[in-house]
């Protein structure tokens, strides 16, 4: 299957997923969270990783080809180091099937208990929740583009009380996209944060404030819908052009995770590595 978007991985023959270096930072941030809130989940029965959208679990980086752990595998790896308890079930799901059969065969080789779905995140979202066991939960909502994160589909993760997410926030695409959307009646802005064309007034900012304006209008519905709060840290991933990509953002209920993740997500923390 591999072609322009997947590349075979000697270790395994199966597909890695080609992508920019700058994902290199977001999982080291994912894991090194899983890491620290361990001695959490331990008191758990049930502990939980719900990842819609999965991938393949492995992906090679374009222009060095170097091959890496994508976000579900480096997750159950993270959650089996040191003296943590791995998660109990991985709940994977992905648009494109052959990518979830792929992590799904990958994740089992490392004896993970694997629950699959196929099809839009904002559809799954509602079978996985229905059948997750009572316990605390981790979801990495990790799409291509912003769009693809629909409201809905942090509402329906946000019905489990013990449940933190992980958000990759496309500030480009948001970039991109407002002023046009702003004009028109498009409705991928829509999606992400159903009525921002009446809260967000861009007429009164200049540009260089609208994403940030859009973004804390998205914080405030998580809020008032949810009662999940958006942690401090939220680290802003660049391209090597010192372009801004996304944010990383989490999402929580309790305090303790806000202090695990400000600091695992301190600004200084992995940029310097990159550039
Ligand atoms: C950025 S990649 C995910 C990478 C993966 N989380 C990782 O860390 O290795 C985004 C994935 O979303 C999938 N996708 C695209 N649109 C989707 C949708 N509406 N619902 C679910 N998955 C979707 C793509 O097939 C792709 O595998």
């Amino acid at each position: 299957m591999s072609g322009d978007k997947f590349m075979a991985d000697p270790s395994d023959g199966m597909d890695a997923m080609i992508v920019g270096g700058w994902s290199q930072q977001k999982h080291e941030r994912l894991t090194d969270y899983i890491v620290a809130s361990r001695l959490s989940r331990a008191k758990w029965g049930h502990a939980c990783y719900i990842d819609v959208f999965c991938g393949p679990g492995r992906v090679v980086e374009r222009g060095t080809n170097t091959f890496r752990d994508g976000g579900a595998i480096a997750a159950w790896r993270a959650s089996c180091m040191g003296n943590g308890r791995p998660f109990t079930a991985m709940y994977i799901g992905d648009l494109h099937q052959q990518s979830v059969r792929i992590c799904e065969l990958r994740l089992e080789r490392l004896g993970a208990s694997v629950q699959s779905f196929f099809g839009p995140a904002k559809e799954t979202v509602h079978e996985i929740v229905s059948e997750l066991p009572r316990g605390l939960d981790l979801a990495f909502l990790d799409p291509f583009n912003a769009a693809h994160l629909d409201f809905e589909i942090i509402r329906v993760l946000s019905e489990r009380r013990f449940m933190d997410i992980l958000v990759h926030f496309s500030v480009m695409d948001i970039q991109r996209n407002i002023d046009l959307e702003a004009a028109t009646s498009g409705s991928r802005l829509e999606r992400i944060a159903p009525g921002w064309r009446e809260a967000v007034d861009l007429r009164h900012l200049p540009k260089s404030a609208f994403v940030n304006a859009f973004l804390e209008h998205w914080k405030s519905l998580v809020l008032s819908h949810t009662q999940m709060t958006a942690a401090e840290m939220m680290p802003l991933i660049k391209n090597s052009k010192n372009g801004p990509l996304y944010r990383l953002i989490l999402l929580r209920r309790h305090p303790l995770a806000e202090k695990l993740w400000n600091d695992v997500g301190k600004e200084d923390k992995k940029q310097k590595s990159l550039f």
